[in-house]
């Protein structure tokens, strides 16, 4: 069976993909892309940042965004609006630029509603605020931090809220899926926002591995449990498990386990709502660009063929 149909029949909301616009020129990648057995949700990768919705104050653009939207839409798939507040892939206007704790305040709430606004009716859960902390669990000292301290946080939640009344307002996080000093520092977070009454619906849970190092299921279960304990949902956001090149069987096989755990985890804790790989096909993964010799992510190869991987998120759903 295809991976949506398998994760909805096991409880799950999605089995999606993140995908972006430049990829949507090969009919190919489209046609398996639009396939909602397959993808049951879509999230943009880079089109509704804010260096592309409003690379100039005041001055917002959709084109990239809608693009996908309108495909999604078509397909029948949900949609994860990623994101509002980040410190990476600003406008220059944003990160360079010195603003009173009042303006900073304006600015996040014109960006987050109009952005959130625009597509009102239209998305599942938004990434309202994205990668807050350090690796160490302490505060990422960005633009909106050295501006506002904390307080950012709650002003991008509620001007989402307002906008969109009835989108899941998510934080999403990398190296959070397992116990440790930055999932403490999110738990500690959700507190506080729960306990002020701050909307806040959802934890993203980033999810790029390394085959071989994937955290165990029983402490990825563990950590989502300690989310949800709180009042949230969790999700996992960007799963891809990169490993070094080149490929081999040996690594493939590790790298088919490694998706059964983390979508046995998934599988296991009824408020993980669902599972979006970060693009599907190693032909458009970030990973290579990023992560020099490394690649090979996801669970379809270069030219489309599934991999063992594949049949390793099926086995996590039960199948
Ligand atoms: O838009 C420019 C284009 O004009 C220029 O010609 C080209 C030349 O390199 O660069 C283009 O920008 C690139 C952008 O993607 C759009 O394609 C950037 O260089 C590139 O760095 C950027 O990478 C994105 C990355 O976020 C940036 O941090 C990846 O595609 C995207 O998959 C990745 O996604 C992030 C999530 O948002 C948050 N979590 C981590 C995840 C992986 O890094």
């Amino acid at each position: 069976a295809k991976l949506n149909t398998l994760a909805k029949a096991k409880g799950k909301l999605y089995f999606g993909s993140a995908t972006d616009n430049p990829e949507l020129t090969n009919t190919a990648y489209v046609a398996i892309l639009s396939d909602s057995t397959t993808f049951g949700q879509i999230t943009p990768g880079n089109s509704m940042k804010w260096d592309a919705t409003e690379p100039t104050q005041g001055q917002f653009s959709w084109t990239g965004a809608d693009q996908i939207v309108n495909l999604a839409t078509t397909n029948g798939q949900v949609l994860r609006g990623h994101n509002c507040v980040w410190h990476n892939q600003l406008p220059s206007w944003v990160s360079s630029g010195s603003f009173t704790s009042a303006q900073l305040t304006s600015i996040i709430q014109n960006h987050c509603s109009t952005l959130v606004g625009h597509y009102k009716g239209q998305i599942y859960s938004w990434d309202v605020v994205n990668e807050p902390f350090n690796d160490d669990g302490t505060w990422r000292t960005d633009v909106f931090y050295n501006t506002l301290g904390t307080d950012y946080i709650q002003i991008a939640l509620n001007a989402a809220r307002s906008a969109d009344p009835a989108a899941k307002l998510y934080i999403n996080d990398y190296n959070i899926e397992y116990p440790g000093a930055k999932s403490t520092a999110m738990q500690s977070l959700v507190k506080t926002l729960k306990a002020a009454s701050v909307p806040l619906d959802g934890i993203g849970l980033q999810s790029h591995f390394i085959v071989g190092s994937v955290p165990s299921t029983s402490s990825l279960e563990s950590n989502m449990n300690a989310f949800v304990a709180l009042g949230v949902e969790v999700a996992i956001t960007e799963l891809d498990i990169r490993m070094t090149l080149p490929t081999t069987p040996t690594l493939l096989a590790q790298q088919k386990t490694d998706y059964t755990s983390v979508i046995s985890a998934c599988q296991a804790v009824d408020q993980c709502v669902g599972i979006t790989i970060w693009d599907w096909t190693d032909k458009y993964s970030w990973v290579p660009s990023t992560f020099s010799g490394q690649g090979a992510a996801l669970p379809w190869d270069e030219n489309f063929q599934k991999k063992p991987a594949y049949d390793g998120i099926a086995i996590g759903f039960g199948n």
